[in-house]
């Protein structure tokens, strides 16, 4: 018979992680409420068309990674692959900027991008994130990139580092990228095959390129968009630097960073980390003034941020984060004692807020004692025959070996 296996690229995740997963993901959301953020949750299908006019028909993501399919009525639908653009369709729907000007969002969720899966690129994956929707001004970016670096200092994650940049607004592409296709013309046979469709199609993405000799190409040859900005982003963008200054944060100017979404103006960022190998980008993000008039609603400036969970999750020290270990194991014999021990550990649960764990399998006392040593409980509960017609039981505190005999009604008192 076939053996189903999970689909390449997707992963399951066995009860031995999700405890720490869920620890560490609701960590992360108590981060960002921390910064008056509110979790959102969007469907995992949207239409095409969102990603393709949000993120861009000339972007990877929309080109050659989105799992999209037209349904049986005819509808073009695709698994999403980011968030950005599905926040923003919702901030519109619900008409949210109508109640306040100011709305603080954050998410932690699945997506989908059909990208060739290697060690930390996955084609199910998960993000937290965060979309700050309203405020154009450089606090804003501010607060955002000191969000996404504190959850990265929070688990003491080592060898990170903050590239920032500003690619300027929308209003001013056009005319540094007919610089940047000036500057290189002449010289575009050198460049890889991708970068010489790039140029056509989206000559920014060019500085992104891994190839060495189209780097040391551009370097030598091509305007940065930095340098073509108006003042008045500039300043922006020095008061963002300022704030990051002034809060401790560590970041390099780095006037190659443009990012790989269309959506993008003003400050980008990103935050790598150099243990991870070739997929070393645990997180990335910037302002998207244009976003949300583009894909229909009124023009509102906004910047967010969004990482890789797994990513995240490579870099913590699990030892230190996971505890599986129960408060408490009741050891037990006999069908009275495992009725008995199932009443006591609903009690200890719900009265002492204890982690209790009872024996289904009614092994031996001996196989028992011997589970309860494995999983690390830190008391064992021993309701055995005679402790049983006793009324009482025997609490050992398992790492000093110190045992009681505590009548059974006083166990809750015990325990509290
Ligand atoms: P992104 O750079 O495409 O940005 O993704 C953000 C992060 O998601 C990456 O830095 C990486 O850690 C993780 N990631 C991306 N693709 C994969 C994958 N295939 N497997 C595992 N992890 C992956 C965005 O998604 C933007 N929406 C960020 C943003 C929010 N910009 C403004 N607001």
């Amino acid at each position: 018979m076939t053996q189903f296996r999970t689909i390449k690229g997707t992963h399951d995740i066995l009860p031995i992680d999700t405890k720490l997963w869920l620890k560490i993901a609701s960590e992360i959301r108590e981060i960002m409420f921390q910064y008056g953020y509110a979790e959102i949750r969007t469907p995992a299908i949207e239409n095409t068309e969102l990603f393709i006019r949000g993120i861009g028909l000339d972007t990877d993501i929309v080109n050659k990674e989105m799992f999209s399919w037209t349904d049986q009525g005819g509808k073009a639908l695709t698994l999403k692959p980011e968030l950005t653009a599905p926040v923003a369709r919702a901030y519109i729907q619900h008409q949210l900027g109508s109640n306040n000007p100011m709305h603080r969002l954050c998410y932690f969720d699945s997506l989908f991008r059909r990208e060739r899966p290697q060690k930390g690129r996955q084609r199910q994956f998960y993000q937290f994130g965060a979309e700050a929707i309203g405020s154009q001004h450089s606090e804003q970016d501010a607060e955002i990139i000191a969000m996404a670096f504190n959850i990265y200092k929070y688990y003491n994650i080592k060898d990170i580092s903050i590239r920032i940049n500003s690619i300027g607004s929308a209003k001013e592409r056009p005319s540094y990228l007919k610089l940047l296709r000036d500057s290189i013309a002449n010289m575009i046979q050198e460049f890889c095959n991708t970068c010489q469709s790039r140029m056509k199609n989206n000559a920014l993405r060019m500085f992104d390129c891994k190839n060495n000799n189209c780097q040391i190409l551009l370097e030598d040859n091509a305007p940065y968009i930095y340098d073509s900005i108006s003042t008045d982003n500039r300043k922006h963008f020095e008061l963002v630097l300022k704030l990051l200054d002034k809060m401790k944060i560590p970041y390099s100017h780095d006037k190659k960073l443009v990012r790989g979404l269309d959506y993008y103006s003003h400050t980008t960022f990103e935050i790598t980390s150099s243990s991870l190998g070739a997929q070393n980008a645990l997180c990335g993000g910037g302002r998207y003034n244009g976003l949300i008039e583009k894909i229909g609603g009124k023009s509102t400036p906004a910047v967010g941020f969004a990482a890789g969970f797994e990513r995240l999750l490579m870099q913590i020290n699990k030892e230190k984060h996971l505890d599986y270990s129960p408060d408490i194991y009741i050891v037990t014999i006999g069908t009275d004692g495992s009725i008995e021990a199932s009443l006591i550990a609903e009690k200890l649960r719900t009265e002492c807020n204890q982690t209790v764990v009872i024996e289904t399998l009614r092994r031996s006392m001996k196989a028992q004692m011997r589970e309860a040593n494995r999983c690390s409980a830190k008391y064992v509960i021993i309701l055995g025959e005679s402790e049983l017609s006793e009324k009482k039981v025997v609490v050992k505190k398992m790492d000093s070996g110190d045992q009681k005999l505590i009548p059974l009604d006083k166990i809750i008192n015990f325990f509290s």
